[in-house]
């Protein structure tokens, strides 16, 4: 069920979300990043039914949303870069990862340390403080599934039975950044709208775990880079190069997809538009502006699954700022399936 937050009926609605959560339910909630699937964070019982619900694999961790530093600091322990992390970017799309304290192992996966993170987003802090408790919470699809930024995706992934808090779409579109502060230097193991420029900024140098590479050449950074990812049903290829051999090899291949009967879809730039004549097309965004495309992203490969294409044809993006994640999200729903012209 969705419930709307609009001024009228707000804090009835988180009161009654918030009772869920204390009673060992689920409930589907806003960030800034995308929708996230909650639950009490100090229950295992509750914890599990995340598992349950998503189809997520029992070894993958899930990060546990706070509504500030006096709450974090029960859960983790902060070193004093995680501490100045936090202060420089919470609230914020930044998850944490630190040496867990006194939370059950279902939330960790077993693992000596759990991401932490302040969401950015008014809904999600009124939940948390309403329950009183730390919210372990991951994306709000179905494993394997895009991370949902509209209440409409939980729901279509989740069904009606779960409570779904709707306050429109996700200002960001992809999700948090993660870090993990245990290691010397500091390693990304996730790229987000916080950047590693953003963060050597602050505690300067830091490393970043393979965002390019095919996911089986390597040993898996963060337990949940292994399994494919933000994948729609359509077979996605990544085309990069310059912008004209690009728009010349995506007409070829979707021209080949249409004579073998297949529903191919350009995902192209503003820009370059202009090159595709009348192919069936939906615009990423300018090649200007990373953040149109990642906020539009997860939505543009559902969209196509429910319109029932077959082929998704993606026009890199620069990797510049949040493009960056934006690339690293489409290598994954492409599982590595790139062409370099
Ligand atoms: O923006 C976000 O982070 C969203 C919203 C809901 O906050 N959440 C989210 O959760 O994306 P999820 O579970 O879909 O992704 C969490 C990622 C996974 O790749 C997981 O393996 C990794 O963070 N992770 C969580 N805890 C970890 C830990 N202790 N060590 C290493 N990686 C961890
Ligand atoms: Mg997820």
């Amino acid at each position: 069920m969705i419930l709307y937050l609009d001024d009228r009926n707000y804090k009835e609605n988180i009161d009654r979300a918030a009772g869920v959560i204390t009673d060992g339910g689920l409930v589907a909630f806003p960030t800034e990043t995308v929708y996230g699937l909650g639950a009490n964070a100090l229950s295992a019982d509750a914890v599990s039914r995340i598992f349950t619900a998503k189809g997520r694999p029992q070894d993958n961790p899930i990060i546990v949303h706070v509504n500030g530093m006096t709450m974090a600091e029960q859960i983790a322990v902060f070193t004093d870069k995680a501490k100045d992390l936090a202060d420089a970017f919470w609230p914020g799309p930044l998850s944490l990862v630190m040496e867990a304290t006194g939370l059950p192992s279902v939330v960790t996966a077993g693992l000596a340390t759990v991401g932490v993170r302040m969401p950015d987003c008014d809904a999600a802090l009124s939940l948390i403080s309403a329950a009183g408790v730390p919210i372990a919470a991951p994306s709000a699809n179905k494993s394997g599934a895009p991370s949902p930024t509209l209440a409409a995706h939980v729901q279509s992934d989740l069904g009606d039975k779960i409570l779904v808090l709707d306050a429109g779409e996700s200002s960001i579109g992809v999700e948090s950044t993660v870090i993990d502060m245990t290691s010397s230097p500091p390693t990304i193991l996730r790229p987000g709208a916080v950047t590693q420029q953003m963060i050597e900024q602050i505690i300067g140098k830091v490393d970043h775990a393979q965002a390019f590479e095919a996911a089986e050449e390597l040993k898996p950074a963060s337990p949940g880079m292994k399994y494919r990812h933000y994948a729609p049903k359509a077979a996605v290829t990544v085309i990069e190069g310059n912008h004209i051999s690009v728009a010349e090899s995506i007409k070829y291949l979707y021209d080949k997809d249409i004579k073998a009967g297949d529903k191919p879809l350009v995902m192209a730039s503003r820009e370059n538009k202009k090159y595709y004549g009348p192919r069936d097309l939906v615009i990423t965004g300018s090649i200007h502006s990373p953040e149109q495309a990642a906020k539009v992203l997860y939505s543009l490969l559902r969209d196509a699954d429910e319109k029932g294409y077959t082929s998704i044809y993606f026009e890199a993006l620069p990797r510049v700022g949040i493009g960056f994640a934006v690339m690293n999200r489409i290598y994954k729903a492409a599982a590595y399936n790139i062409v370099k012209v």
